[in-house]
């Protein structure tokens, strides 16, 4: 609330509306009308302000977001097959093993900071993905600081060109320690950037819930952790906020949109984040909790990797019903996260 105070008055706004209109922007947070604007809307990918104008903005040619048609089919092609159920279950035993060291220390009555454990797995499995030998702290580290210097790009004052510039020197960073071939740079540092930002963001959130409401046993449980991973990941919406362009006029909930109008799917709301906690026993339609991963053409192709990582994070973590020690907001990051979350066990295994 303090770093974002005008965002969060206006998503209090529509957290009631399924449509407000204020000026040329439109926040929409209904369900049917953030699909109907994903899907059926032409938007402008590659305008100022969205995550596709970003995407341009930082890597040479952009890559996924900014694209549209045969070179975006071919963007998606590329990663299809590692991101596929094959895919993830070849890339499963890379954040497995992370796991296994990393969460030793809760054997001993040590502390862990999921944060940095999750930027690990994250950075890790995106170099596997890859198939490149770099170190995943610091891939991770690329990735995170060039989404939040993008973000703070977006900020209105007088730091903004400098920001900008920061942003596109961190983005080339990443770009570099990757070490892919120069055709292959936009499409690599694109799939890391996004995997690496809403991972880290998402998975600590998910964690804490999990801690604070004391839901353990369901998370150790293989009958209910599948709908368990759902509900958090619904109700966290690591990504909970779309900016988009409308490229042409067309009606979202009913309302007029004009071409240029800037939109802002609160995808948070639609998903009922803010009215229904987290229930194993009576979860959302699987539909309405997919769409925390987007819909449409550009729908996340992450979304099935983003879920076995939560549930084996959830299943490793679950025998030791951990708690929170202490957790610090990352005011920086493009996406709501902490900046550490320290936890212990709450009991031995
Ligand atoms: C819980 C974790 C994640 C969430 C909530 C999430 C959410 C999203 C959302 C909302 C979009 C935009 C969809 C749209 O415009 O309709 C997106 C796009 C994307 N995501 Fe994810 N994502 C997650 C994890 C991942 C992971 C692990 C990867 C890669 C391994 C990934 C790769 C991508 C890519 C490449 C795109 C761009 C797709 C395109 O424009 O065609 N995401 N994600």
């Amino acid at each position: 609330v303090r770093s974002h105070p005008v965002l969060f008055v206006l998503l209090a706004a529509v957290r009631r509306v399924q449509v407000l209109r204020l000026g040329q922007t439109v926040l929409v947070s209904g369900a049917a009308p953030v699909t109907a604007a994903l899907t059926r809307l032409p938007l402008d990918r590659a305008a100022a302000g969205t995550t596709g104008g970003r995407a341009r903005e930082l890597l040479p040619g952009g890559a996924f977001f900014d694209q549209e048609g045969a070179s975006h089919r071919r963007c998606r092609r590329s990663v299809a097959d590692g991101l596929s159920s094959a895919g993830v279950q070849r890339l499963r035993p890379v954040w497995l093993e992370v796991l296994r060291q990393r969460l030793a220390p809760l054997d001993r009555g040590g502390v862990i900071d999921m944060v940095e454990v999750t930027a690990e797995l994250s950075g890790a499995t995106a170099c596997a993905l890859l198939a490149v030998d770099v170190d995943p702290l610091l891939v991770a580290r690329a990735a995170r600081e060039a989404a939040a210097t993008a973000a703070r790009g977006e900020m209105p004052g007088l730091r903004r060109a400098a920001s900008a510039r920061a942003a596109v020197r961190a983005a080339a960073q990443l770009t570099s320690l990757l070490q892919v071939p120069s055709a292959e740079a936009g499409v690599a540092s694109m799939l890391t950037l996004a995997a690496v930002t809403t991972t880290v963001a998402g998975i600590p959130r998910a964690v804490a819930w999990c801690a604070d409401g004391r839901l353990w046993a369901l998370a150790g449980d293989d009958g209910t952790r599948p709908a368990l991973v759902d509900e958090l990941i619904r109700v966290v919406a690591p990504a909970p906020l779309l900016p988009r362009v409308a490229a042409a006029a067309g009606r979202v909930g009913g309302h007029r949109v004009r071409a240029g109008d800037r939109l802002m799917l609160v995808v948070r709301h639609a998903v009922g984040a803010h009215r229904r906690d987290p229930d194993c026993r009576d979860p959302a339609p699987a539909q309405l909790a997919q769409l925390v991963f987007g819909a449409g053409p550009h729908a996340c192709p992450g979304a099935r990797l983003a879920r076995a990582q939560l549930a084996d994070v959830l299943a490793a973590l679950a025998p030791h019903q951990p708690v929170v020690l202490a957790a610090r907001v990352d005011r920086r990051a493009a996406l709501p996260g902490w900046a550490s979350l320290l936890l212990t066990a709450g009991k031995r295994p």
